[in-house]
């Protein structure tokens, strides 16, 4: 089952005139995962409607087969067949592919832990098996569950389901991976489970609970969950990504002259990080993004950004900021090339255990093509104002490192040769038809 990371198509990407015209994004990764895993938790049918198609999502909709669920395909719908919370189908002894996704990696282990008698094993590609699974496996353990993992703590991980107790435990790091995880976990568990996050992470799975009807609770940094028998989620309807809009969002900042409008993106305020940081660089970004510590409605806000070029000043990302904006530091980086002053990122070593080491891929990628990125242990500086000469990058099978090199090569002064390109299929397969339908001619 495992194999290599992505081929190596290379893809060039030529300096743009400029940008216009109307983009809808990717449905989001994030939410489709969690869509089509509790989906397979619920007794009755949930109707997805916009579920991404897309490498790592249907890792997860193979999952959730090979635990039992159904999954009907009715073209811009599915519906999933769930076996409920407590029956996975028993495979025993049994592998489970989780593909390039380490979202799907650090969630199911929450619902197998608490299936008395189960075992099963998460593997993946090659990447895969350099992400932690540590930070899940601690608190399964502390909760009753069985778990092993490799040496260093990494996959394949052996789950072995139990009965579980709820705890009260304090995330080392902000991961709504880990949350979601341990939440999960809580609702198969005896007693109350209550989670503490360093900093807010994307609230995807609080929302999606609330509205599966299960009794939550958020005060401050902490959740906290009661057990229940099921869930109750008739319908998801997933919205755009943001992380992938915000390729677009930055090829449009770059090119001069460029305005282009965003429509049905995930305005959610632990998503939109990475935009009210380029806001605050001098992007010109305007919308109805949901406002930081609002929650306006248990449904992911859905809505429009109006984004043009402008020019760019430097700027420092706090520690609370970045797993609001985790998946789309690298195009932090990228703003930085172009703004006035040096760009300063700390507080995310998180970025070093992605798909590959993204503070090493962001450096050297970038540096290669002509600017100036000096890495840190938990970020990087920016030294601004060289812009992008252009050159060759690897993607090194990262879909974010090559997405990046794509919309460095519309704004470099000489183009860009991408190799690896089609690792954007992990999250976003149509990506390069839709960033050149947006140029000019
Ligand atoms: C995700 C959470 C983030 C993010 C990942 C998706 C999720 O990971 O980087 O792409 O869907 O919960 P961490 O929460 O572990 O930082």
């Amino acid at each position: 089952m495992r194999r290599s990371s992505p081929g190596q198509t290379s893809a060039r990407f030529e300096p743009a005139g400029r940008l216009s015209g109307t983009l809808t994004p990717p449905a989001d990764k994030s939410i489709s995962h969690r869509a089509a895993l509790f989906g397979a938790m619920c007794d009755e049918p949930v109707t997805v409607h916009n579920y991404l198609r897309a490498a790592d999502t249907e890792s997860t909709l193979n999952a959730v087969q090979a635990l039992g669920a159904g999954v009907e395909d009715r073209g811009d719908e599915l519906v999933i067949r769930g076996v409920g919370l407590h029956t996975p189908a028993e495979v025993t002894g049994g592998r489970l592919d989780v593909g390039n996704s380490g979202t799907l990696l650090r969630l199911l282990p929450g619902w197998l832990a608490g299936q008395p008698g189960g075992e099963w094993t998460l593997d993946g590609d090659d990447s895969i098996r350099r992400r932690p699974v540590e930070r899940v496996a601690e608190p399964l353990r502390l909760m009753g569950a069985s778990i092993d993992t490799e040496e260093g703590g990494l996959p394949p991980m052996l789950v072995r389901g139990s009965n579980l107790s709820g705890i009260d435990y304090e995330l080392p790091v902000a991961s709504a991976q880990v949350k979601t995880c341990v939440l999960i976990a809580g609702l198969l568990a005896s007693g109350s489970t209550r989670v503490t996050e360093p900093w807010r992470s994307r609230d995807h799975t609080e929302r999606i609970l609330a509205r599966a009807r299960v009794p939550f609770s958020r005060s401050g940094l902490s959740v906290t969950v009661q057990p229940v028998d099921e869930l109750e989620l008739d319908h998801v309807t997933v919205p755009g990504d943001p992380s992938s809009a915000a390729f677009h969002a930055v090829a449009a900042c770059l090119v001069p002259g460029s305005r282009i409008v965003i429509e049905g993106m995930c305005l959610n305020w632990t998503r939109t990080g990475f935009f009210r940081i380029a806001q605050r660089m001098g992007a010109v970004i305007v919308g109805d993004l949901e406002e930081p510590g609002e929650v306006s409605s248990w449904d992911e806000p859905i809505g429009e950004l109006d984004v043009a070029s402008a020019p760019l000043v430097a700027t420092e990302v706090l520690p609370e900021e970045v797993p609001l904006a985790i998946d789309e530091l690298p195009l932090v980086a990228l703003l930085g090339c172009f703004a006035e002053g040096d760009t300063v990122v700390r507080g995310a070593a998180e970025l070093r255990v992605k798909e590959t080491d993204r503070i090493a891929g962001v450096a050297d990628g970038l540096n290669g093509l002509g600017a100036s990125v000096e890495p840190t242990g938990d970020g990087f500086v920016v030294h601004g104002g060289t812009g992008i000469e252009g050159g060759t990058i690897d993607s090194r099978g990262d879909h974010r490192l090559a997405m990046l090199g794509a919309v460095a090569g519309l704004a470099s002064r000489s183009g860009v040769e991408v190799l690896g390109m089609d690792a954007a299929a992990v999250s976003y397969p149509e990506f390069e038809q839709d960033l050149r339908t947006l140029i000019e001619r």
